[in-house]
């Protein structure tokens, strides 16, 4: 379907032409004086120099030709030159009863849908999922359900962080404790157990006293460092443990997204991208992208219209060890093999943007990916405590994912048992519901590269412009529904009829927004439009809802134009929050 604001700017564009001026004039905005009108055109006042009038008169004008138009049910010319806009409420009935037959509710799908790789998560195996890993897993499946939604193929990637010094400091320390485990043993050549040599817990114990250790013992370090390269070139023992540490992280990693109602298509990672490292190396080589510098292999990156420098993207340090940009570099080339992307998407935190500007800089020069295949970088801010610092436990500590959300969930419960009488484990079940709106609404609701407050207190409250508020907002609009259906009723062929008071049409005219704002919201890669838009939706379904009695209502006719309206604004933000990642309860 098309926007309204289009549809009714075509409406202008006749008018300033049947009045004898120009069609680029005639651009209608939503307006910012609310309280006087609904649209406005400021296209008179721009006009005035070229038609050498005042510009009121050429507003009279337009509003002449507009006043016979049934669109509208009310046209101004005001001093110096606005044209103010009111909509009529016939019209805008019409439109939303053609949304609410409409199966995208009114939203259009790409006109030439695009495959989009789209890189979020990142977690790094062996070490706990932690808060810094929350905001990439939370944006990102957002954009994924926004495309897809908007009718884009996306394949969403985790890009694990699964090659590195971490795997050699792994096996270092299990080499230590189990010494006679039998992939320490050099000429065993049998198969090795399917049972993996330690549990998640232990292995998230061992990663951190691995590391600890490295930093205070050179000849640690040395081991890990040697465990690493061993394992990067074929050593049969150490290639069973990598397959253990996988086995085990994933499964739990799974276990962490699920409970967010996050999900990849690929679970890939930076080993799969090492095998094309050599021919890259040697492609940048040959054809004179790269060169040594300092016994380093380097791509200059740099650009004229740079204002600050950027440095050579490294491919190789000079003892011949790959680098990050390595394996970002060899992760496109494969990319583009497998899957032919149009564009790879990256949501990263923000602090990493250098590597990426250098990164795509390279692939495009070196023509690692076509002239046309689009590379974007999101960078996201930091998620801070109420002090203003990065995220923390109570006694200083990372925050691990899961306790994160423990603590929600907890606070959830208390305000919801707080609320009214339920049963205690239907209470949980809703606390979780509604805790994972209060984490993802209170992550997304900014815009992304802004640093933001994780404020518990907020987050959970079932006022304000939170998760809570809008779910609190569908639950009731399902109870109305559903207690008309209970004494009988029947929501069957029941249609949106023309509005009845001022906050009706408000409501009327905030839905009617939706397509435009999805669009926008996908364009600029900006969730945080979806949810300024809903809280706006819900405010105005609240204010309705306390001015209208709608199950009282006495004329059967108008009730169900209501109910009507109450449906479309039900699947309007249920269809929001479905793209932010998060679902509404029955109850609450
Ligand atoms: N594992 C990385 C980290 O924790 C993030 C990976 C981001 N994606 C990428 N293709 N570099 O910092």
């Amino acid at each position: 379907m098309k926007k309204i604001l289009d549809l009714i700017s075509e409406e202008v564009v006749k008018a300033f032409e049947e009045a004898g001026y120009s069609a680029d004039f005639a651009k209608v905005t939503l307006s910012n004086r609310p309280d006087l009108c609904e649209y406005q055109c400021n296209g008179a006042l721009a006009a005035a120099k070229t038609y050498k009038k005042a510009p009121i008169m050429i507003a009279n004008d337009v509003v002449a030709k507009l006043k016979e138009n049934g669109i509208f049910q009310e046209v101004q010319a005001v001093s110096p030159g606005f044209i103010n806009l009111k909509l009529s409420g016939d019209y805008l009935a019409e439109y939303l009863k053609q949304m609410q037959a409409d199966e995208n509710l009114s939203v259009e799908k790409a006109e030439h849908p695009k495959k989009i790789i789209l890189d979020y998560g990142g977690p790094n195996v062996a070490k706990p999922l932690h808060v810094g890993h929350l905001r990439s897993a939370i944006i990102g499946e957002s954009i994924k359900r926004l495309g897809r939604f908007m009718g884009h193929e996306m394949i969403g990637d985790v890009h694990l962080g699964d090659w590195g010094l971490q795997m050699g400091l792994i096996i270092t320390e299990l080499r230590e404790r189990k010494p006679d485990l039998v992939y320490f043993n050099e000429s065993y050549t049998g198969e090795y157990p399917e049972e993996p040599p330690f549990t998640i817990s232990e292995l998230e114990e061992i990663y951190p006293t691995a590391s600890g250790k490295s930093k205070e013992d050179e000849a640690y370090k040395e081991a890990a460092m040697q465990a690493t390269y061993q394992l990067q070139h074929g050593h049969r023992g150490y290639q069973g443990i990598l397959k253990h540490i996988l086995n085990v992280s994933v499964t739990d990693l799974k276990k962490n997204y699920e409970r967010l109602d996050v999900s990849f298509d690929l679970w890939k990672g930076e080993s799969d991208a090492q095998p094309y490292i050599p021919d890259m190396v040697k492609y940048l080589k040959d054809n004179g992208y790269a060169y040594i510098d300092d016994g380093a292999l380097v791509v200059d990156v740099k650009e004229e219209s740079d204002t600050k420098e950027i440095p050579p993207c490294m491919i190789l340090k000079s003892d011949g060890a790959s680098l990050y940009n390595t394996t970002d570099l060899a992760t496109i080339i494969e990319r583009m093999k497998l899957y032919h992307p149009d564009e790879i998407l990256y949501v990263v935190d923000k602090r990493q943007e250098l590597h990426f500007i250098q990164c795509f800089r390279c692939a495009k020069k070196a023509k690692l990916v076509e002239d046309d295949t689009r590379l974007t970088f999101l960078g996201f801010g930091t998620m801070n405590g109420k002090d203003g610092k990065p995220f923390k436990t109570r006694d200083g500590g990372v925050m691990r994912l899961e306790n994160l959300i423990k603590e929600i969930n907890e606070e959830m419960y208390r305000k919801i048992m707080e609320n009214h009488e339920t049963d205690p484990e239907e209470a949980r079940k809703t606390a979780q519901i509604v805790g994972l709106s209060a984490i993802k609404y209170g992550d997304l609701s900014n815009q992304a590269s802004k640093d933001y407050v994780f404020d518990v207190d907020r987050f959970t409250s079932f006022e304000g412009n939170t998760g809570p508020y809008i779910l609190y907002t569908i639950v009731r609009i399902k109870s109305i529904l559903a207690r008309y259906q209970a004494e009988g009723g029947s929501l069957e062929g029941i249609t949106i009829q023309t509005p009845n008071s001022e906050s009706e049409k408000a409501l009327m005219l905030a839905l009617s927004k939706f397509n435009a704002v999805m669009e926008n919201a996908f364009e600029e890669l900006a969730p945080h439009k979806i949810c300024a838009y809903i809280y706006e939706l819900a405010n105005d379904f609240n204010h309705f809802y306390h001015e209208v009695k709608i199950l009282s209502e006495e004329n059967e006719e108008k009730k169900k134009g209501y109910l009507a309206l109450l449906m479309l604004t039900r699947d309007v933000l249920e269809s929001c929050i479905h793209v932010l990642g998060f679902t509404s309860p029955e109850r609450m």
